[in-house]
């Protein structure tokens, strides 16, 4: 019989499956990391102090129990039902997280809360959506001088823009689904937040911590201060 057509958030739901006995214990939470290197590279610093703060796409959520331990009112949205369930059961006991089950752009358009002091995405929603869609929204959400901040895998030098991905997840079914992530050089991720109201940022490649693997591309944003500055 037929396989139905694969979404992306079923996708998502195969991410870091646990083949182990028992209950799949949790990652450790202890450092908040935005490479593929754990403790290599800036941490929570790069979000300056928030209050509230949001992630977008947090999967297993480490990051967000990290903030969270350290005072941070943190809310995780992700659309994959899987993954928000499997970080509800880990992260239960830490008080001010929580997660919902939503797409990113969908979460910030309708959600009525007041305005974050931090967006962020490791590796996260903010790679695998088109910034042209998720950036205003994202910038809507923000109070005045906050950070928006992401990161990924730096880009391969000459392909830009929405990149299909080659998941290890699609399991042979390629033709049904097509996950897209986009990537651009780091002056292009200015440009981008440029025109779309950010200021005062910064885009670089981190390199890997031995020579000849793959760094990461990690950016930082800001809202404007006052209404002036968005002019
Ligand atoms: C590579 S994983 C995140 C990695 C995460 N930092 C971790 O270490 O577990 C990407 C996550 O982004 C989520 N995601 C992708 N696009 C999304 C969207 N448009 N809205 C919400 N979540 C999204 C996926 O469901 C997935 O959980």
């Amino acid at each position: 019989m037929p396989h139905a057509p694969m979404t992306p958030a079923e996708y998502w739901d195969k991410y870091k499956p646990y083949n182990g006995e028992g209950t799949q214990p949790p990652p450790q939470a202890h450092r908040f990391d935005w490479t593929q290197y754990p403790g290599h590279g800036p941490g929570a610093e790069v979000l300056g102090h928030p209050l509230r703060a949001l992630e977008l796409g947090p999967a297993e959520g480490k990051e967000a129990a990290h903030l969270a331990r350290h005072g941070v009112e943190v809310t995780g949205v992700d659309f994959s039902s899987t993954q928000v369930e499997r970080a509800r059961a880990w992260w239960k006991d830490t008080p001010g997280l929580s997660f919902v089950h939503d797409e990113a752009c969908a979460y910030l358009t309708s959600a009525s809360t007041t305005p974050y002091d931090a967006i962020y995405s490791v590796w996260g929603a903010v790679w695998f959506t088109d910034p042209e869609d998720l950036f205003p929204c994202v910038l809507k959400r923000l109070a005045p001088g906050s950070v928006f901040a992401f990161s990924q895998a730096e880009p391969v030098v000459g392909s830009y823009g929405p990149q299909q991905m080659r998941g290890k997840w699609l399991e042979g079914r390629e033709r049904e689904l097509t996950v897209l992530r986009w990537q651009y050089a780091p002056e292009t991720w200015v440009g981008i937040l440029e025109r779309h109201g950010f200021t005062d940022i910064d885009a670089r490649v981190l390199k890997a911590p031995e020579p000849g693997n793959l760094g990461t591309l990690l950016v930082r944003a800001h809202s404007p201060s006052t209404s002036s500055d968005a002019e």
